[in-house]
Protein backbone atom coordinates (compact mmCIF):
# COMPACT_ATOMS: atom_id res chain seq x y z
CA UNK A 1 0.00 0.00 0.00
CA UNK A 2 1.76 3.68 -1.10
CA UNK A 3 1.53 6.28 1.91
CA UNK A 4 -1.55 8.20 0.12
CA UNK A 5 -3.89 5.07 0.83
CA UNK A 6 -2.05 4.45 4.30
CA UNK A 7 -3.06 8.39 5.12
CA UNK A 8 -7.04 7.62 4.16
CA UNK A 9 -6.73 4.08 5.44
CA UNK A 10 -6.03 5.75 8.96
CA UNK A 11 -8.79 8.61 8.72
CA UNK A 12 -12.13 8.24 10.26
CA UNK A 13 -15.26 7.79 8.38
CA UNK A 14 -17.85 8.04 11.45
CA UNK A 15 -19.51 10.65 11.88
CA UNK A 16 -18.79 11.36 16.04
CA UNK A 17 -15.03 10.80 15.03
CA UNK A 18 -14.78 7.04 16.24
CA UNK A 19 -12.70 5.11 14.06
CA UNK A 20 -15.45 2.58 11.94
CA UNK A 21 -13.73 -0.76 11.41
CA UNK A 22 -13.18 -1.67 7.83
CA UNK A 23 -15.10 -4.92 8.21
CA UNK A 24 -18.22 -3.31 9.69
CA UNK A 25 -17.78 -0.51 7.25
CA UNK A 26 -17.72 -2.84 4.20
CA UNK A 27 -20.62 -5.16 6.04
CA UNK A 28 -22.93 -1.61 6.12
CA UNK A 29 -22.12 -1.07 2.86
CA UNK A 30 -23.23 -4.40 1.42
CA UNK A 31 -26.79 -3.88 3.56
CA UNK A 32 -26.99 -0.78 1.47
CA UNK A 33 -26.21 -1.76 -1.92
CA UNK A 34 -28.35 -4.22 -1.37
CA UNK A 35 -31.14 -2.75 -0.41
CA UNK A 36 -30.62 -0.23 -3.45
CA UNK A 37 -30.77 -3.34 -5.99
CA UNK A 38 -27.54 -3.69 -6.67
CA UNK A 39 -26.77 -7.08 -8.35
CA UNK A 40 -23.30 -8.00 -6.69
CA UNK A 41 -23.29 -5.64 -2.93
CA UNK A 42 -20.56 -7.29 -1.53
CA UNK A 43 -18.67 -7.55 -4.04
CA UNK A 44 -18.87 -3.78 -4.93
CA UNK A 45 -18.67 -2.72 -1.26
CA UNK A 46 -15.04 -4.74 -1.40
CA UNK A 47 -14.08 -3.11 -4.75
CA UNK A 48 -14.75 0.21 -3.42
CA UNK A 49 -12.65 -0.11 -0.12
CA UNK A 50 -10.15 -1.53 -1.97
CA UNK A 51 -10.62 1.33 -4.88
CA UNK A 52 -10.02 4.03 -2.00
CA UNK A 53 -7.12 1.90 -0.02
CA UNK A 54 -5.02 1.26 -3.18
CA UNK A 55 -4.94 -2.25 -2.71
CA UNK A 56 -5.87 -5.46 -4.54
CA UNK A 57 -8.89 -7.57 -3.87
CA UNK A 58 -7.33 -10.35 -2.20
CA UNK A 59 -5.06 -7.82 0.12
CA UNK A 60 -8.65 -6.02 0.86
CA UNK A 61 -9.53 -10.16 2.36
CA UNK A 62 -6.73 -9.71 4.23
CA UNK A 63 -7.22 -6.30 6.21
CA UNK A 64 -10.89 -7.51 6.88
CA UNK A 65 -9.90 -9.69 9.26
CA UNK A 66 -7.53 -7.24 10.87
CA UNK A 67 -8.04 -4.08 12.82
CA UNK A 68 -8.28 -1.87 9.74
CA UNK A 69 -10.72 0.83 9.68
CA UNK A 70 -12.75 2.57 7.26
CA UNK A 71 -11.39 4.82 4.31
CA UNK A 72 -11.80 8.24 4.19
CA UNK A 73 -14.96 9.20 1.62
CA UNK A 74 -15.76 5.30 1.32
CA UNK A 75 -19.51 5.94 2.57
CA UNK A 76 -19.79 8.96 -0.22
CA UNK A 77 -19.10 6.50 -3.04
CA UNK A 78 -21.27 3.90 -1.36
CA UNK A 79 -24.39 6.39 -1.72
CA UNK A 80 -23.23 7.06 -5.55
CA UNK A 81 -23.64 3.16 -6.12
CA UNK A 82 -26.44 2.73 -4.05
CA UNK A 83 -27.81 5.70 -6.87
CA UNK A 84 -26.92 3.32 -9.28
CA UNK A 85 -23.84 4.86 -11.17
CA UNK A 86 -22.10 2.10 -12.47
CA UNK A 87 -18.85 0.89 -10.05
CA UNK A 88 -16.45 1.44 -13.01
CA UNK A 89 -17.71 4.88 -13.28
CA UNK A 90 -16.89 5.61 -9.92
CA UNK A 91 -13.72 3.89 -9.89
CA UNK A 92 -13.03 5.30 -13.28
CA UNK A 93 -11.82 1.89 -14.75
CA UNK A 94 -12.81 -1.44 -16.30
CA UNK A 95 -10.65 -4.54 -16.70
CA UNK A 96 -11.32 -6.11 -19.70
CA UNK A 97 -8.89 -9.35 -20.60
CA UNK A 98 -5.27 -8.09 -19.40
CA UNK A 99 -6.30 -4.20 -20.07
CA UNK A 100 -6.78 -1.73 -17.64
CA UNK A 101 -9.32 1.36 -19.12
CA UNK A 102 -10.17 3.92 -18.07
CA UNK A 103 -13.66 4.92 -18.66
CA UNK A 104 -16.31 7.61 -17.58
CA UNK A 105 -19.05 9.62 -18.90
CA UNK A 106 -20.09 9.37 -22.56
CA UNK A 107 -18.37 5.89 -23.04
CA UNK A 108 -19.93 2.22 -23.35
CA UNK A 109 -18.21 0.43 -20.07
CA UNK A 110 -16.94 -2.66 -21.93
CA UNK A 111 -18.68 -5.79 -20.42
CA UNK A 112 -17.52 -9.77 -19.68
CA UNK A 113 -19.41 -11.09 -22.73
CA UNK A 114 -17.28 -9.12 -25.25
CA UNK A 115 -14.06 -10.58 -23.85
CA UNK A 116 -15.34 -14.13 -25.80
CA UNK A 117 -15.66 -12.14 -28.42
CA UNK A 118 -12.27 -10.89 -28.74
CA UNK A 119 -11.20 -14.77 -27.93
CA UNK A 120 -12.59 -15.57 -31.13
CA UNK A 121 -10.85 -12.53 -33.20
CA UNK A 122 -7.75 -13.83 -30.97
CA UNK A 123 -7.62 -17.24 -32.03
CA UNK A 124 -8.04 -16.62 -36.12
CA UNK A 125 -5.40 -14.04 -36.30
CA UNK A 126 -2.56 -16.38 -33.89
CA UNK A 127 -3.52 -19.49 -36.10
CA UNK A 128 -3.37 -17.15 -39.53
CA UNK A 129 0.07 -15.34 -38.41
CA UNK A 130 1.96 -19.03 -37.70
CA UNK A 131 1.61 -19.90 -41.09
CA UNK A 132 3.35 -16.48 -42.42
CA UNK A 133 7.19 -15.98 -42.61
CA UNK A 134 6.44 -11.96 -41.29
CA UNK A 135 4.40 -12.38 -38.63
CA UNK A 136 1.59 -9.69 -39.80
CA UNK A 137 -1.91 -9.07 -40.07
CA UNK A 138 -4.44 -6.28 -40.09
CA UNK A 139 -7.27 -6.58 -37.78
CA UNK A 140 -10.25 -3.57 -37.19
CA UNK A 141 -12.43 -2.77 -34.42
CA UNK A 142 -15.75 -1.42 -35.42
CA UNK A 143 -17.27 1.13 -32.89
CA UNK A 144 -14.36 1.20 -30.62
CA UNK A 145 -15.76 2.88 -27.34
CA UNK A 146 -13.02 2.66 -24.85
CA UNK A 147 -11.01 0.56 -26.85
CA UNK A 148 -11.10 -2.64 -25.25
CA UNK A 149 -11.62 -4.49 -28.74
CA UNK A 150 -8.83 -2.95 -30.48
CA UNK A 151 -6.51 -2.68 -27.32
CA UNK A 152 -6.98 -6.03 -26.86
CA UNK A 153 -5.62 -6.76 -30.27
CA UNK A 154 -2.87 -4.80 -30.68
CA UNK A 155 -1.79 -6.38 -26.59
CA UNK A 156 -2.27 -10.09 -27.88
CA UNK A 157 -1.38 -10.59 -31.23
CA UNK A 158 2.14 -10.03 -31.97
CA UNK A 159 2.51 -8.35 -35.69
CA UNK A 160 -0.95 -7.16 -36.07
CA UNK A 161 -2.13 -3.79 -37.47
CA UNK A 162 -4.71 -2.93 -35.44
CA UNK A 163 -7.43 -0.24 -36.98
CA UNK A 164 -10.55 1.41 -34.91
CA UNK A 165 -13.02 3.95 -35.60
CA UNK A 166 -15.33 5.44 -33.18
CA UNK A 167 -18.25 8.40 -34.32
CA UNK A 168 -19.51 9.99 -30.79
CA UNK A 169 -17.61 13.02 -29.76
CA UNK A 170 -17.65 11.86 -25.87
CA UNK A 171 -16.36 8.32 -26.70
CA UNK A 172 -13.88 9.00 -28.90
CA UNK A 173 -11.26 11.02 -25.91
CA UNK A 174 -12.09 8.17 -24.02
CA UNK A 175 -10.38 5.49 -27.03
CA UNK A 176 -7.43 8.06 -27.61
CA UNK A 177 -6.67 7.84 -23.76
CA UNK A 178 -6.34 4.39 -23.86
CA UNK A 179 -5.40 3.36 -26.91
CA UNK A 180 -2.44 6.18 -26.66
CA UNK A 181 0.77 4.14 -27.19
CA UNK A 182 -0.60 1.09 -28.46
CA UNK A 183 0.08 1.70 -31.73
CA UNK A 184 -4.05 1.41 -32.61
CA UNK A 185 -4.54 3.57 -35.61
CA UNK A 186 -7.67 5.42 -34.29
CA UNK A 187 -10.06 7.46 -36.50
CA UNK A 188 -13.21 9.75 -35.30
CA UNK A 189 -15.80 8.67 -37.69
CA UNK A 190 -18.30 6.70 -39.15
CA UNK A 191 -18.00 2.94 -39.16
CA UNK A 192 -19.95 2.67 -42.50
CA UNK A 193 -17.15 4.49 -44.39
CA UNK A 194 -13.85 3.98 -42.33
CA UNK A 195 -10.82 2.87 -43.93
CA UNK A 196 -11.44 3.15 -47.24
CA UNK A 197 -7.90 2.76 -48.12
CA UNK A 198 -7.87 -0.93 -46.74
CA UNK A 199 -11.01 -2.00 -48.85
CA UNK A 200 -10.78 -5.91 -49.33
CA UNK A 201 -7.04 -6.07 -47.32
CA UNK A 202 -8.17 -6.56 -43.86
CA UNK A 203 -7.44 -10.42 -42.21
CA UNK A 204 -10.25 -9.66 -39.24
CA UNK A 205 -12.98 -7.18 -38.34
CA UNK A 206 -14.51 -7.24 -35.09
CA UNK A 207 -17.84 -5.28 -34.14
CA UNK A 208 -19.83 -5.15 -30.72
CA UNK A 209 -21.91 -2.35 -32.77
CA UNK A 210 -25.31 -0.78 -30.70
CA UNK A 211 -27.82 -3.39 -31.00
CA UNK A 212 -30.76 -2.93 -28.70
CA UNK A 213 -34.42 -2.36 -30.45
CA UNK A 214 -35.33 1.35 -30.20
CA UNK A 215 -38.69 0.40 -27.64
CA UNK A 216 -36.60 -1.73 -25.25
CA UNK A 217 -35.77 0.00 -22.46
CA UNK A 218 -32.38 -1.55 -20.45
CA UNK A 219 -33.68 -3.43 -17.43
CA UNK A 220 -30.18 -2.64 -15.78
CA UNK A 221 -30.44 0.57 -14.22
CA UNK A 222 -26.82 2.03 -14.22
CA UNK A 223 -27.05 0.51 -18.23
CA UNK A 224 -30.58 2.68 -18.88
CA UNK A 225 -29.17 5.63 -16.97
CA UNK A 226 -24.82 5.88 -17.71
CA UNK A 227 -24.08 3.85 -21.11
CA UNK A 228 -24.36 6.34 -24.43
CA UNK A 229 -27.77 5.96 -26.40
CA UNK A 230 -25.40 6.23 -29.42
CA UNK A 231 -23.82 3.24 -27.68
CA UNK A 232 -26.83 1.29 -27.02
CA UNK A 233 -29.80 1.71 -29.44
CA UNK A 234 -28.81 0.35 -33.11
CA UNK A 235 -31.49 2.37 -35.05
CA UNK A 236 -34.78 1.14 -35.98
CA UNK A 237 -37.75 -0.51 -34.35
CA UNK A 238 -35.73 -4.32 -34.19
CA UNK A 239 -32.33 -2.86 -33.83
CA UNK A 240 -30.33 -4.02 -36.26
CA UNK A 241 -29.35 -1.24 -38.37
CA UNK A 242 -26.42 -0.66 -37.18
CA UNK A 243 -24.96 -4.06 -36.88
CA UNK A 244 -26.53 -4.55 -40.81
CA UNK A 245 -23.98 -1.42 -41.42
CA UNK A 246 -21.36 -3.46 -39.99
CA UNK A 247 -21.62 -6.67 -41.74
CA UNK A 248 -21.50 -4.00 -45.21
CA UNK A 249 -18.44 -2.40 -43.67
CA UNK A 250 -16.86 -5.80 -43.04
CA UNK A 251 -17.56 -7.09 -45.72
CA UNK A 252 -16.24 -4.32 -47.93
CA UNK A 253 -12.65 -4.03 -45.71
CA UNK A 254 -12.16 -8.30 -45.86
CA UNK A 255 -9.90 -9.90 -48.00
CA UNK A 256 -11.47 -12.91 -49.35
CA UNK A 257 -10.72 -15.99 -46.98
CA UNK A 258 -11.05 -12.96 -44.12
CA UNK A 259 -12.96 -13.61 -40.87
CA UNK A 260 -15.47 -11.42 -39.27
CA UNK A 261 -17.00 -11.95 -35.65
CA UNK A 262 -19.57 -9.45 -34.32
CA UNK A 263 -21.72 -9.35 -31.29
CA UNK A 264 -25.53 -9.77 -30.68
CA UNK A 265 -28.22 -9.63 -28.40
CA UNK A 266 -29.01 -13.83 -27.50
CA UNK A 267 -32.81 -12.88 -28.93
CA UNK A 268 -30.91 -11.64 -32.50
CA UNK A 269 -28.98 -14.86 -33.38
CA UNK A 270 -31.14 -16.26 -36.09
CA UNK A 271 -31.77 -12.78 -37.75
CA UNK A 272 -28.27 -12.19 -37.10
CA UNK A 273 -27.18 -15.25 -38.79
CA UNK A 274 -29.68 -14.43 -42.21
CA UNK A 275 -28.59 -10.87 -42.54
CA UNK A 276 -24.83 -12.57 -42.85
CA UNK A 277 -26.27 -15.12 -45.26
CA UNK A 278 -28.38 -12.32 -47.51
CA UNK A 279 -26.28 -11.00 -50.54
CA UNK A 280 -24.11 -14.03 -50.57
CA UNK A 281 -20.72 -12.50 -49.34
CA UNK A 282 -19.97 -14.83 -46.40
CA UNK A 283 -19.36 -18.62 -45.55
CA UNK A 284 -19.19 -20.70 -42.92
CA UNK A 285 -21.95 -18.43 -40.91
CA UNK A 286 -21.55 -19.62 -37.11
CA UNK A 287 -23.27 -18.46 -33.77
CA UNK A 288 -20.80 -18.51 -30.81
CA UNK A 289 -22.21 -18.76 -27.04
CA UNK A 290 -20.33 -16.18 -24.47
CA UNK A 291 -19.61 -17.94 -21.50
CA UNK A 292 -22.76 -18.60 -19.72
CA UNK A 293 -24.15 -20.39 -23.05
CA UNK A 294 -26.40 -17.92 -24.86
CA UNK A 295 -25.55 -17.28 -28.02
CA UNK A 296 -24.04 -13.57 -28.29
CA UNK A 297 -22.29 -13.39 -31.45
CA UNK A 298 -22.05 -14.23 -34.93
CA UNK A 299 -18.84 -15.10 -37.12
CA UNK A 300 -18.45 -15.71 -41.11
CA UNK A 301 -15.66 -16.03 -43.16
CA UNK A 302 -15.40 -13.37 -46.69
CA UNK A 303 -16.58 -15.18 -49.79
C1 LIG B 1 -21.92 -1.30 -27.75
S1 LIG B 1 -20.70 -0.06 -27.86
C2 LIG B 1 -19.24 -1.07 -27.92
C3 LIG B 1 -17.98 -0.34 -27.53
C4 LIG B 1 -16.74 -1.26 -27.47
N1 LIG B 1 -16.43 -1.82 -28.76
C5 LIG B 1 -16.97 -2.39 -26.48
O1 LIG B 1 -17.20 -3.52 -26.89
O2 LIG B 1 -16.92 -2.14 -25.27
C6 LIG B 1 -20.87 0.51 -29.55
C7 LIG B 1 -19.94 1.64 -29.93
O3 LIG B 1 -20.15 1.97 -31.32
C8 LIG B 1 -20.13 3.39 -31.47
N2 LIG B 1 -20.88 3.74 -32.68
C9 LIG B 1 -22.22 3.81 -32.86
N3 LIG B 1 -22.51 4.13 -34.14
C10 LIG B 1 -21.31 4.24 -34.79
C11 LIG B 1 -20.94 4.52 -36.13
N4 LIG B 1 -21.87 4.76 -37.08
N5 LIG B 1 -19.63 4.54 -36.45
C12 LIG B 1 -18.67 4.30 -35.50
N6 LIG B 1 -18.97 4.04 -34.21
C13 LIG B 1 -20.26 3.99 -33.85
C14 LIG B 1 -20.78 3.87 -30.17
O4 LIG B 1 -20.53 5.23 -29.93
C15 LIG B 1 -20.17 2.92 -29.16
O5 LIG B 1 -18.95 3.41 -28.67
Amino acid sequence: MNSTAWTRWVSSNSPDGARLSLADAVKSATAELAAAGVPSPAVDAQLLAAHLLGVGRGELAAMLFGTAGAPAGYAELVHRRAAREPLQHITGVAYFRHLELRVGKGVFVPRPETESVVQLAVDVLLKLTQGRKECISTAVDLGTGSGAIAGSLAAEVPGCRVYAVELSDEAYPWAAGNLAGTGVELVHGDLRTAFPELDGTVDVVVSNPPYIPAGAIPREVEVRLHDPHMALYGGGADGLEMPTAAIAAAARLLRPGGYFVMEHAEVQAEQMAALFKEGGHWEAVTTHQDLTGRDRATSGLRR
